[in-house]
């Protein structure tokens, strides 16, 4: 797969799935604007790509909930590469509570991240899309929960699956265009959070039937084949990279 002198938009990047999103794309040539609300993270993080790929990463910290702040990185990427291919939806939040006392701003905050910062940028980066008239790709980033019940996370379940919907719902406005608009859906997978937790491994390495959780790179090669020529036919789906676990129910055997 090559992304020779595409350019691409990637949320929540400074750390985890999403810079390791960055750093293959750049590896396989393309121009990345990578995203993070942590100024000092996306720095450090751009410039290590920049650095190690020798590739034009450039770091954009801002919140990807704020729809000016959006259309200022599809501006961005216009403005400094001269177009824009790919728009990945990276960045999401997840605010653990009990039901019957989760706060509403823990809610509202979920929805404008996960929900808000995906749709818009998925508009902004069609609007431009649409203009170039030469297609694109936008990926949404979904989860097991949107799939799966998972105890205190109603709220956040609840945003991934509407990501899901989101995306088949696009097909209809983006395919005329040859966008094409899909998700992907990480199982529980190794981050520098969960790395600090020594049962996190342990636990998720019992309950998978593949027999670990996903590491960064198992999610980054999905998303990148998502959004290269050869899924250009795909468009409306969601992948899901869980190792096994939503395919099975608990056993009574
Ligand atoms: N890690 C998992 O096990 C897992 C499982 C399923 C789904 N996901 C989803 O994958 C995506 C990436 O998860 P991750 O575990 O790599 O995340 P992470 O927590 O490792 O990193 C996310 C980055 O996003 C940044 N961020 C948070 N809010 C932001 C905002 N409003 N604007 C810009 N940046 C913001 C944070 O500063 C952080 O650097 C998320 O959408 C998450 O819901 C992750």
């Amino acid at each position: 797969m090559s992304f020779k002198n595409k350019v691409a938009i990637v949320t929540g990047a400074g750390q985890g799935i999403g810079f390791e999103i960055c750093s293959q794309l750049a590896k396989k040539g393309a121009h990345v604007i990578l995203n993070d609300l942590d100024e000092t993270l996306a720095k450090q993080a751009a410039k290590k790509i920049s650095d190690n790929q020798h590739a034009n990463c450039i770091a954009m910290a801002g919140d990807s909930g704020d729809i000016h702040f959006i259309q200022q990185m599809v501006e961005a990427g216009v403005s400094q590469f001269g177009h824009l291919d790919i728009a990945i939806a990276n960045a999401g939040i997840t605010l653990f509570g009990d039901f019957f006392t989760y706060p509403a701003e823990s809610f509202f905050n979920v929805m404008r991240v996960n929900l808000g910062g995906s749709f818009f940028l998925a508009q902004a980066a069609a609007n431009q899309m649409k203009k170039q008239e030469d297609g694109g790709s936008v990926l949404l980033t979904s989860s097991v929960t949107g799939h799966q019940a998972h105890k205190d996370l109603a709220a956040y379940g609840m945003s991934k699956a509407a990501l899901e919907m989101l995306a088949k719902n696009l097909v209809i406005e983006l395919s005329k265009y040859k966008i094409n608009i899909n998700t992907v859906a990480p199982g529980a997978t190794l981050t520098k959070r969960t790395l600090d937790d020594p049962e996190y491994s342990k636990i998720w390495s019992q309950i998978t039937p593949m027999g670990r959780p996903a590491t960064v790179t198992d999610i980054a090669n999905t998303a990148l084949f998502l959004v290269s020529e050869k899924a250009k036919h795909i468009t409306g789906q969601s992948i899901i990279v869980d190792g096994g676990w939503t395919s099975i129910s608990p056993s009574p055997f």
